[in-house]
């Protein structure tokens, strides 16, 4: 478990997590409540990638729904505009808080670190300093503007991604499917930004990407684990991930976004059929 993994970390390495950074995969609301709580008793910050869950949310047993990013459970959360998300502003993102704090921060990060706000501001309105190392991360007012468009057709989106998973998930019940793979629980509150099927036969995973990639149909692994890649791989003593690596070796994202017609998809339930009897 996480409370395991921080008592481990703590006592092998010595020191305290500062921040961490729960995913909420493919558009799957990570556990926030449950992290919160380990937040409270261990000390550390939350940040939610949210890149890939806008409008996603978790329900409780009363009915009462937590959106991801709202940072109802953590400190803040970002959320990417690339152009495959849910919402694409061509690139960018935007980093959510509740927190007057760290909103403050962000915004005078995003500028060179430069502030208006001191205690000059009545006297000289012109005057503005710099009190730290920024960068330049401005949304232009055109992106924002395509942004916005995109907010307001979010919940259609998510519909649309809806059914497909629906349909996705009734195909993959029939016997050609059966025991082959696995497809991901149809949860209520998912915003299905990637549909992950997992190879139980780990060795078919990259035969099913080619004979579909032949057939005109792309597919992608998410995600190669990051102490894989060279640049982390020398930040890492040998580290021991034996989750990461079985669902490395066994996932493939097949189509899904809101503009895959029906006629399309069917076609990649067959050919999947057609690879696997
Ligand atoms: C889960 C997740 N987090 C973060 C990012 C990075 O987003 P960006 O490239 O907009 O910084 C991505 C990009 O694909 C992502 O999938």
């Amino acid at each position: 478990s996480l409370e395991e993994r921080l008592i481990h970390a703590k006592k092998k390495y010595n020191f305290n997590i500062g921040v961490i950074s729960p995913v909420s995969l493919a558009g799957k609301p990570a556990p926030l409540a449950k992290i919160n709580e380990l937040a409270k008793k261990y000390d550390f910050l939350v940040v939610e990638d949210a890149s890939h869950s806008p409008g996603a949310y978790l329900e409780s047993d009363n009915g009462q729904k937590t959106y991801s990013a709202s940072c109802e459970w953590t400190d803040a959360a970002t959320v990417s505009f690339h152009p495959v998300k849910h919402i694409c502003c061509g690139e960018g993102g935007v980093v959510l808080t509740n927190s007057s704090e760290l909103s403050k921060r962000a915004e005078r990060l995003r500028s060179h670190g430069i502030t208006r706000d001191t205690d000059q501001s009545e006297k000289r309105p012109w005057y503005y300093e710099q009190v730290e190392l920024g960068w330049n991360f401005r949304l232009t007012d055109i992106q924002a503007a395509l942004g916005i468009e995109q907010v307001k057709r979010l919940g259609s989106s998510i519909q649309k991604r809806h059914s497909i998973a629906q349909k996705y998930d009734s195909a993959f019940a029939e016997s050609e499917f059966c025991g082959k793979i696995d497809c991901p629980p149809l949860l209520e509150g998912h915003a299905w930004h990637l549909y992950v099927i997992r190879f139980r036969q780990s060795a078919l995973r990259d035969q099913a990407y080619h004979f579909l990639k032949e057939r005109g149909i792309t597919t992608q692994v998410h995600y190669i684990p990051i102490y894989r890649h060279p640049y982390h791989a020398g930040h890492h003593k040998g580290g021991n991930f034996p989750g990461a690596e079985a669902y490395f070796s066994s996932c493939l994202s097949i189509p899904m976004h809101p503009a895959l017609t029906t006629t399309e998809q069917e076609e990649v339930i067959k050919v999947l059929g057609d690879f696997l009897r």
